[in-house]
């Protein structure tokens, strides 16, 4: 009987979801089967994370221990928070554990972020503005940064290499950014898209970091251009 009602309950769910993907575009309709299908979606949601992409930060600091109890964190494109809940964990920022130093972390976003417990949010903020990076000397202790997290990215246009372009170019701006607020041994986690100005930026940052690696984290999707560049022991330029 149990049994019985169980498999009508799967019918009606699976009957709601064809009706709804009938209602979609094709490409409306692989990206809801997609999503469907991720277990990183269904891990995501079962620990309450706001999106997949904490996933691919668990990941790089589990083998990288970027992160640290006590450390002041910028994460760049922060929206909707699945990073910012990440860092506020590893770097204490919400005080859960006394023992620890407690952090801070600050997340800024072109779009709404919603409220986080241990995070600041600059939400509506161009983290290439100027006057962005006025408001974060002054929510930063000593106005300085351990490191800095950048999941940021642009509206895809569909051109492949334009796309790449412009977020090269934002990752090129966290480089200013890294010069009004990374200390001095910090670190620079940024995301881009493969292609050819790809290496420009490798070795821009490696005239400004003393080690920078390339990662594919595996929650990152085999067939997406994704990469970041983990960029360590910041070297301020002397002026
Ligand atoms: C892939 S999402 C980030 C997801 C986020 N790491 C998380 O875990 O919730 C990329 C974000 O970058 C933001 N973004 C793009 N350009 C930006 C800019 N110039 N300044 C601030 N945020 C930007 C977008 O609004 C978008 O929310």
């Amino acid at each position: 009987m149990w049994c019985v009602s169980l498999q009508r309950r799967c019918l009606h769910s699976t009957l709601r979801l064809m009706k709804k993907l009938k209602s979609k575009t094709p490409a409306e309709q692989r990206w809801l089967t997609r999503q469907l299908k991720d277990p990183y979606v269904k891990a995501s949601q079962a620990q309450n994370f706001r999106c997949r992409s904490a996933f691919k930060l668990l990941e790089i600091d589990d083998k990288f221990r970027v992160l640290k109890p006590g450390d002041s964190v910028v994460d760049c494109g922060a929206a909707p928070g699945a990073w910012s809940q990440v860092a506020v964990h590893r770097v204490n920022s919400a005080g859960t554990d006394p023992e620890l130093p407690r952090g801070t972390v600050v997340g800024i976003d072109l779009l709404n972020i919603p409220h986080l417990d241990g995070a600041h949010f600059l939400s509506s903020h161009d983290v290439t503005d100027p006057t962005t990076h006025a408001k974060l000397l002054e929510l930063l202790p000593n106005s300085q940064a351990h490191v800095i997290l950048s999941d940021m990215a642009p509206n895809a246009s569909g051109f492949k290499e334009m796309d790449h372009e412009k977020l090269i170019m934002m990752c090129f701006s966290l480089i200013d950014l890294a010069e009004k607020v990374l200390q001095p041994g910090g670190s620079l986690l940024c995301k881009y898209w493969d292609g050819i100005l790809a290496q420009k930026l490798q070795e821009k940052l490696s005239s400004v970091f003393g080690g920078v690696r390339i990662l594919k984290p595996n929650a990152s999707r085999k067939d997406s251009a994704e990469r970041y560049f983990l960029a360590r022991m910041y070297r301020k330029p002397v002026k």
